[in-house]
Order: structure tokens, then C-alpha cells, then sequence
């Protein structure tokens, strides 16, 4: 039997993946060592590996098939738009990609101004507003900590993630419009798909029973 690959996204996402997986019966005994730097995992009795990637790096790795499975967020789903199925909402890591400004920007969004608007997410964005808003606006990606944007002035407004939405608050922004609901996903290599279509249908069977779908 030839090894069923996992590509998962490191940190949070991996963890509550593995306790998911655990319940049906997939499990990794050495990725549990938490201070291992180890990057690939496996499961020589159940033919599983499992590695940790960067999670921007997860649908590459399932698009040209070095993973089998991936396991990773829409939003990076969205953002670098691969060649993959996405077959299953996890229903973990449940969260909204916002516009978010301070109250004084919603008038410009009103009203179609030429904004810039600072992001991690320049393809997410780019969609909603010139394909879903027909708004022209100037991106500008950065890598992290995007609620400094409109604070400093670079931009008037962001495309970020809110969970909770402390992040904001705190730095007296506001959600001002929501682009998408998000949550964590599983993706499948569209060969793979065939080629291991047994093994990965009774996967997704058995993860939908257990996550109600
Ligand atoms: C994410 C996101 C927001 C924050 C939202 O940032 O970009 O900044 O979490 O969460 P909240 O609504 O619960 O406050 P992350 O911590 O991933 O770091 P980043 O700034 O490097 O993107």
C-alpha cells in the first residue's frame, strides 16, 4: 500500500487536525511530542505521513500531488487559488474575512473612492472589490499586524481576518464590511482524488459523521 500523504498547516490548525483525525481512527503517536522539530510524520502500520508547512504553502504542496490531503484555511485557499477539491468544511477555526476601518472610512466605501487598502490577502481582496463591488482601489500587501495600517495612515482601510474581533477593537477600528465566512477545510490532490478514491471517500465519510454534515 502506498503512503497517504497530509500536508497540514502548522500551529493551531494542525493540532485540532490531529484531534479530529484521532477520532476516526488516524492517528500519529510522534507528532505528539511537542518539542520535536521534526517536520514529516508517520504511521508505518496505517501507511500515513503527515508534515507541518507554511500554511500559504499547504494547496501548493496538494496541487502538485507532495501531498495527497491538505488541511488548511479558506481564506489561503481563497488567496492562492490552486488546482484542488476542496472537499469538507472542518467547522474549526470558524472566523469572517472583513473590511475593517476606522467609523470615518465607511463613507468612502459608500461612495466608491479610489481607497488603499492594505492587506495579507492582495487576491482576496483584489475579487471583492473589483469583481463583487466594482470599486477601483490601490492594494497594498503587507505581511502581518494589519490593523497598523489605517492607525499610521498608510491605508484608509484593510482586508484582515476577525475572530473575535479584540484586534480591532482595541486599536479602535470597526468592521465595516464582511467579504466571506471562513473556517478550516480539507483539500484533495485532483489525481489523488482518483487514484486513492477509496481510501480518502471513507476519510471524508467518516470525518462528515463526526463534524454533523
Ligand atoms: C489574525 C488577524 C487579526 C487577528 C484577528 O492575526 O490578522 O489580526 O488575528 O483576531 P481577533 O478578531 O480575535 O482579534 P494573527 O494573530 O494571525 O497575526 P498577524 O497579525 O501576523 O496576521
Amino acid at each position: 500500500m502506498k503512503y497517504l500523504t497530509f500536508a497540514l498547516a502548522k500551529g493551531r490548525l494542525a493540532k485540532k487536525s490531529m484531534e479530529l483525525f484521532e477520532q476516526i481512527g488516524i492517528t500519529c503517536e510522534e507528532m505528539k511530542d511537542e518539542h520535536s522539530r521534526k517536520l514529516i510524520f508517520v504511521n508505518e502500520e496505517l501507511k500515513y505521513r503527515f508534515f507541518l508547512a507554511k500554511a500559504p504553502d499547504v494547496p501548493t504542496y496538494v496541487e502538485y500531488g507532495a501531498a495527497d490531503i491538505g488541511i488548511v484555511g479558506r481564506d489561503t485557499i481563497l488567496e492562492e487559488g490552486r488546482q484542488l477539491y476542496e472537499v469538507l468544511d472542518l467547522g474549526f477555526g470558524r472566523c469572517r474575512m472583513c473590511v475593517a476601518g476606522p467609523e470615518a472610512a465607511r463613507e468612502l466605501l459608500q461612495h466608491h473612492e479610489l481607497i488603499r487598502v492594505a492587506t495579507k490577502y492582495p487576491n482576496i481582496a483584489k475579487d471583492y472589490f473589483y469583481n463583487r463591488k466594482h470599486q477601483t482601489v490601490e492594494i497594498i500587501k503587507l505581511n502581518g499586524s494589519i490593523e497598523l495600517a489605517p492607525i499610521v495612515g498608510l491605508s484608509e482601510v484593510i482586508v484582515d481576518i476577525v475572530e473575535t474581533g479584540s484586534t480591532l477593537r482595541e486599536n479602535g477600528l470597526q468592521v465595516l464590511e464582511e467579504v466571506c465566512p471562513l473556517s478550516a477545510r480539507m483539500v484533495v490532490n485532483q489525481v489523488s482524488m482518483k487514484m486513492e478514491y477509496e481510501r480518502i471517500s471513507k476519510i471524508i465519510a467518516d470525518l462528515k459523521k463526526i463534524t454533523a454534515q
